[in-house]
């Protein structure tokens, strides 16, 4: 016995050991993505540091403390503070017209966790959850770690196609496996940026009603609004029924408080509550939102975020158009982080992504957002996190970057 094991009484446990323990659809599971060491990171989605409101978080949590210190520092319930939840069905009413109350809401750990809820709530191994190709990587991998099947659906530049959508649900039905739900991100969708026109939501809505689908509405770049509102929600179109909305205060607010929230109709609420095992999220952190929330700081805060966005989204756009052009096609998004580069004919994501990073630049090539291949001729790249003149450097050596790896086609 060697002097370590020795030490420890359980002996040497190497990484051999672990895999062996790993539930199989963990095993299989793609890495996430992660932040960059390089010196222009366009490849994180992650929001602008410089405006966090940390002095107006800070008042608002001492008045938080102040105020209630057992009700903000004891367990609060699986479904989150009240008032908090009442806020965020008084603010949806408004959008939608409809009646929402605090029952139709519950909060959670940002919207990953209200993926991850609906899908511990709904999603059994074997199960088929439906994205869009491409979709965001979280919600593929949050589906597989269920032990789901996931399918692709084709998106173009408007979101998800509602053609595509009913042969793969006819499909479904037919072998037997019908599909449980919907995931898409109607709203600057990630990685696409689209924005799924009225006539799209109305069509999902129905084809996934006629399926008895669910549709997960995830809603975390809603707010981020460059070129005015977006249409209506799916939720809405569907009035409440059939539709899981996701929100969160990440992209308005911080991406660390880990707060968002899940809508939908009270009998599904408390279905999603009742598969929570966490005691709920904390208190505390909901009582200060609200205090923020209420402080009038909020809307000034989001509108200064558009501001923000808006200043780099076109900055890059116009970045791209003089160093990018002749390599990439893209359409302007009317909000949220990305740009969705399609790739001149020849050029492989891939290669483009090694060799940006080899010129100091981050970006992600376009198959990480595919659960079944695909995704070779784009690239995703992030606005959200750099000031303009840093966007403008990072995009002119992306350019080079796109020269060289067109040369070396033609070479
Ligand atoms: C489409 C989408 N959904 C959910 C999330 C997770 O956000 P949150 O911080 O609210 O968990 C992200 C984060 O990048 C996202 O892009």
């Amino acid at each position: 016995m060697s002097a370590d094991q020795a030490a420890q009484p359980g002996g040497q446990w190497d990484e051999a050991a672990i895999e062996a323990l790993l539930a199989p659809a963990v095993r299989a599971l793609a890495q996430p993505t992660s932040l960059s060491p390089l010196p222009y990171d366009l490849n994180a989605g992650v929001p602008d540091r410089a405006s966090l409101p940390a002095r107006e978080l800070a008042e608002a949590a001492v008045a938080a403390l102040a105020e209630d210190p057992a009700g903000a520092l004891t367990y609060g319930g699986q479904q989150g503070f009240e008032p908090l939840r009442a806020w965020i069905a008084e603010r949806q009413s408004a959008e939608t017209g409809l009646a929402l109350t605090p029952a139709h809401v519950s909060l959670t750990a940002g919207s990953a966790h209200g993926i991850d809820t609906v899908a511990a709530t709904f999603l059994s191994p074997g199960d088929v959850a439906i994205v869009g190709a491409p979709s965001y990587p979280g919600a593929i991998r949050t589906f597989r770690a269920r032990g789901a099947r996931v399918v692709d659906v084709p998106q173009d530049e408007d979101g998800l196609r509602p053609e595509p959508l009913r042969k793969a649900l006819e499909q479904q039905r037919a072998v037997g496996a019908p599909a449980k739900l919907i995931y898409l991100v109607p709203n600057y969708d990630n990685p696409s940026g689209a924005t799924l026109p009225l006539e799209r939501r109305e069509a999902i809505v129905r084809v996934a009603a006629e399926h008895r689908a669910l549709v997960v509405e995830d809603d975390a770049y809603t707010g981020i609004d460059l070129d005015g509102p977006p249409p209506p929600p799916l939720f809405q179109v569907a009035e409440g029924q059939g539709v899981i909305r996701l929100g969160t205060f990440s992209k308005t607010i911080a991406t660390g408080l880990r707060v968002g929230w899940t809508l939908a109709a009270p009998a599904i609420t408390e279905r999603l509550v009742f598969m929570r095992f966490d005691n709920g999220a904390s208190p505390f952190l909901h009582r200060m939102l609200l205090h923020y929330l209420r402080s009038g700081a909020y809307e000034p805060h989001v509108k200064v975020l558009q501001d923000i966005y808006r200043a780099r989204r076109d900055a890059s756009a116009a970045a791209l158009v003089e160093h990018a052009e002749p390599y990439i096609t893209f359409r302007k998004p009317a909000g949220g982080f990305f740009h969705w580069l399609r790739l001149r004919e020849g050029l492989d994501a891939a290669r483009v992504a090694a060799t940006a990073a080899e010129e100091g630049v981050a970006v992600t090539p376009g198959t990480m957002y595919y659960a079944d291949g695909g995704g070779e001729g784009f690239v995703r790249l992030v606005y959200s996190a750099l000031p303009p003149e840093d966007l403008r450097e990072a995009i002119t050596r992306f350019g080079r970057a796109l020269e060289r790896v067109a040369r070396e086609g033609e070479g």
